[in-house]
């Protein structure tokens, strides 16, 4: 039985270029890549699902990143993993307090999927203090998100207003 790609997994809310160097890296390291973004439909969002899919692939697609795949998940992971056969989740370390949280995130993949690592990427400098949280913040405010996000990022805000 053949490994499927390794998977990138977030919430992508919106998609930024943090998230977008990650992609980029993990396509030049494995040759291909799967991002799939969380649902959960019982969470506030602040892009619906469908469109953050949308807006994703269309990043991608701007950007000249081939060999990925984008789907969406709902509950846990490593049950992704098994549907998908993959074993390798790829996430980014901005700094510490991701190492704290990723670790244990990557510790209780492991106990539900001993099958399943998880690769850790780090974050380009320039990208070291960008976040969706932020970037939702500082739209909520009005302010500029141009070199935190993709253009298909800001083209979406602006749409919205
Ligand atoms: O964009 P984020 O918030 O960093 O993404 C977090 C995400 C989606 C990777 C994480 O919350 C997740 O995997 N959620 C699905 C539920 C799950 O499997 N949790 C880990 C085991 S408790």
């Amino acid at each position: 039985m053949s490994l499927s790609s390794p998977v990138f997994p977030g919430c992508f809310d919106p998609i930024t270029n943090g998230h977008v160097d990650i992609v980029r890296r993990a396509v030049s390291i494995f040759g291909r890549l799967t991002v799939a973004i969380l649902e959960n439909p019982s969470k506030q969002w602040l892009i619906p699902i469908a469109k953050r899919i949308e807006l994703v692939e269309k990043t991608l697609e701007v950007n000249g990143i081939v060999d990925v795949e984008v789907v969406s998940f709902q509950g846990l992971l490593v049950d992704l993993l098994r549907r998908l056969n993959s074993k390798t989740i790829i996430r980014g370390i901005r700094g510490g307090t991701d190492f704290d949280y990723e670790l244990n995130l990557s510790r209780a993949n492991h106990h539900l999927h001993p099958g399943v690592d998880t690769c850790f990427l780090m974050a380009h400098k320039d990208c070291s203090f960008i976040s969706s949280s932020l970037v939702q913040q500082i739209v909520h405010f009005g302010g500029d998100i141009s070199n935190l996000v993709p253009a298909t990022i800001v083209d979406y805000f602006v749409g919205l207003s």
